[in-house]
């Protein structure tokens, strides 16, 4: 097979989410979020995510440490209770911020990626019933028609809602994420409002986005990784990645109606009626995977049969193989034929700033190889791949884990603020600058 190159507008970049790095909860006429009330006992440490990184006032640094890096693009979200404090009310100030850092990131040559939702619901919304109620699709509709008047001057790359099935499993079913609910009957009804608040934000962006947009979602997905290579594993491991994995929700529950306007057999009958599924499955663009370790043996289900026994593991005790990008790019591409954006991959490491003053995380560098390998194979064999995100550009708030997993690829000392460029970012940047010729 010919060996082929990354394409030339490949988009190699990184990602963040509003809440887990902006900080500055309360300032300039931001609304609270379901995370900035979050219990603090439900947070590892008790630490809040109220100040972060403090990325809201130190943007221009971080985007002047991307442009350092290389970085063509840069996936970020807005959040949406800084630009809708209350109900009806339009914070111009938040606005303000955002154009202010879209600016900045075209003075840098950066493409931005925009994220409409990475889980912060405003408290007035959840205080209406929040995801389960069907009033949020109207809320979430004129926000998008907000954010995109403001900046779809400039931004081109949309992405409606991070990992529907993420915060809804986490928030509602399980409550180990804000709003801590446990609320398995109300499954149905969260998954269609989740389905009709992306539709209609496609909708919106596709009807007043100034310059011609590139539309998509961001999937909390994976595969479940074949145990050899023969057509008969492959069926097997293909079978199972659409109709298991994450618990009850697997990849077919969310990526089906969304992308194939297919009904879910499985369970109920809630999201197959014909009307909605016509209007959940607009047309996209792309299709983004968040994709971290194999269903295979993931704490949150997996298969005994089919368990990866050892194996390296990051901080926070995540499986590390690669080859699951691989089939998780493969299998969605061939099951719904849209071109594929690694929206967030990733390793959290127990990062320290060594004597020299530097931060020397071997094991990450050879992450990002080991899964951009994986791309190159997928790419090779003619999946539409269209970029990568790393996650994360800069150390976090890693939502009920707090500050301790660090994903970044910039180490930040959360008392001072202070970034230090890690040795995989140098290493990416040099990935990048050959637009991944040293890839293997
Ligand atoms: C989320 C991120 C999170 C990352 C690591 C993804 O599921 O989109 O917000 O920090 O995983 O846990």
């Amino acid at each position: 097979m010919m060996n082929k190159d990354f394409p030339k507008d490949f988009l190699w970049g990184a990602a963040s989410a509003a809440i887990q790095i902006e900080g500055a909860y309360n300032e300039d006429g931001k609304g609270l979020s379901i995370w900035d009330i979050a219990d603090k006992k439900r947070i590892k440490n008790g630490d809040t995510c109220h100040v972060a990184c403090d990325h809201y006032h130190l943007y221009k640094d971080d985007v002047a440490l991307m442009k350092e890096m290389g970085l063509k693009s840069y996936r970020f979200s807005i959040s949406w209770p800084r630009i809708v404090p209350e109900k009806g009310k339009i914070n111009e100030q938040g606005i303000k911020f955002y154009v202010d850092l879209v600016n900045e990131l075209e003075a840098a040559g950066i493409e931005p990626l925009v994220t409409l939702f990475h889980w912060d619901t405003p408290v007035w919304v959840q205080k209406e019933g929040g995801w389960k109620s069907s009033k949020v699709i109207q809320y979430f509709e004129e926000y998008t028609k907000i954010v995109v008047d403001a900046l779809s001057d400039k931004v081109k790359w949309w992405m409606t809602l991070n990992e529907p099935q993420c915060y809804i499993m986490n928030g509602y079913m399980q409550g180990v994420h804000a709003p801590f609910k446990r609320d398995y009957l109300g499954l149905n009804k969260l998954t269609l409002n989740a389905m009709l608040a992306h539709a209609k934000a496609v909708k919106i962006i596709r009807q007043f986005a100034k310059i011609t947009p590139k539309i998509g979602i961001a999937m909390a997905s994976g595969a479940f990784v074949p145990n050899d290579e023969s057509n008969e594993a492959i069926e097997i491991a293909r079978h199972k990645t659409f109709n298991e994995g994450i618990g009850l929700l697997g990849n077919g529950w969310w990526m089906d109606p969304i992308l194939a306007g297919k009904p879910v057999k499985a369970y109920g009958i809630y999201h197959t009626s014909k009307k909605h599924l016509k209007e959940i499955q607009q047309p996209l663009d792309f299709v983004g995977v968040n994709v971290y370790q194999p269903f295979n043996n993931a704490p949150w289900g997996g298969d005994p049969n089919q368990k990866l026994v050892g194996g390296p593991k990051s901080s926070l005790g995540w499986t590390i193989d690669e080859r699951v990008l691989y089939w998780t790019l493969r299998f969605v591409y061939d099951r719904y034929k849209l071109p594929v954006l690694v929206s967030e991959n990733g390793v959290a490491d127990n990062d320290v700033i060594c004597l020299d003053g530097k931060v020397h995380d071997p094991q990450r560098s050879d992450f990002i190889h080991r899964y951009l390998g994986q791309v190159k194979r997928a790419i090779n064999e003619e999946v539409p791949v269209i970029g990568f995100q790393y996650w994360t550009i800069m150390d976090n708030f890693e939502w009920a884990e707090g500050y301790e997993p660090r994903f970044g690829l910039i180490y930040v000392d959360f008392n001072t603020k202070r970034r230090v460029l890690k040795d995989s970012a140098h290493e990416y940047s040099k990935i990048i600058e050959t637009n991944g010729k040293t890839i293997n």
